[in-house]
């Protein structure tokens, strides 16, 4: 059975939390689409193309893996891509409360809606867009916070070193 897993999210950076649920992804589904969202609750460090083009350098190996952007909702996005199965990481508890309440949405505006939670390895399971944004903006080593190729990306941003 081929299925098409929807992955969506800010991506304000990817960070190595997300590349190794889109690796564990690869071993379980025919094609991964990774789906950059333009609206976000907060605001972003990086342009959606920006966003964009740092998923693809991250994933350029990966053969199963697509990156797009999308706007409006995530269901109008999906149904477009005629897929109807959508990918999230759960690192803890404190996941869940918020991702039960995407999911039950999304349910309610597309009842074909299924949702797949994968766990990272517990490597990355303290790792958020965030603290990496934070580490990097006080010049602290983020290389294991985010993939090698987003580097750079971060450095340009914050005019650090490391
Ligand atoms: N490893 C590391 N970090 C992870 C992670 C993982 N496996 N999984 C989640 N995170 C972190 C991110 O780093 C980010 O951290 P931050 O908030 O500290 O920056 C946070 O969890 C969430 O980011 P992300 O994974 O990019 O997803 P998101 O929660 O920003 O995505 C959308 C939300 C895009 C799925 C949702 O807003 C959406 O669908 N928007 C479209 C509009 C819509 O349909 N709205 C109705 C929704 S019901």
């Amino acid at each position: 059975m081929k299925t098409i897993a929807i992955y969506p999210g800010t991506f304000d950076p990817v960070t190595t939390g997300h590349l190794d649920i889109i690796r564990r992804a690869c071993e379980i589904f025919s094609r991964i689409i990774v789906a950059v969202a333009d609206s976000t609750p907060k605001p972003a460090l990086f342009s959606l193309a920006e966003r964009v083009e740092i998923l693809k350098l991250a994933t350029h190996n990966l053969s199963r893996v697509e990156v797009e952007s999308f706007t409006g909702l995530l269901v109008d996005y999906m149904r477009k891509r005629q897929a109807h199965v959508a990918l999230r990481g759960l690192r803890a508890i404190s996941d869940f409360e918020y991702e039960i309440q995407i999911a039950q949405m999304n349910r309610k505006l597309y009842p074909e809606f299924e949702i797949v939670y994968m766990m990272p390895d517990e490597k990355y399971t303290y790792i958020s867009s965030s603290l990496a944004k934070e580490v990097a903006s006080l010049g602290g080593d983020v290389s294991s916070l985010i993939p090698e190729e987003v580097q750079p990306f971060l450095r340009s941003k914050f005019n650090t070193g490391k």
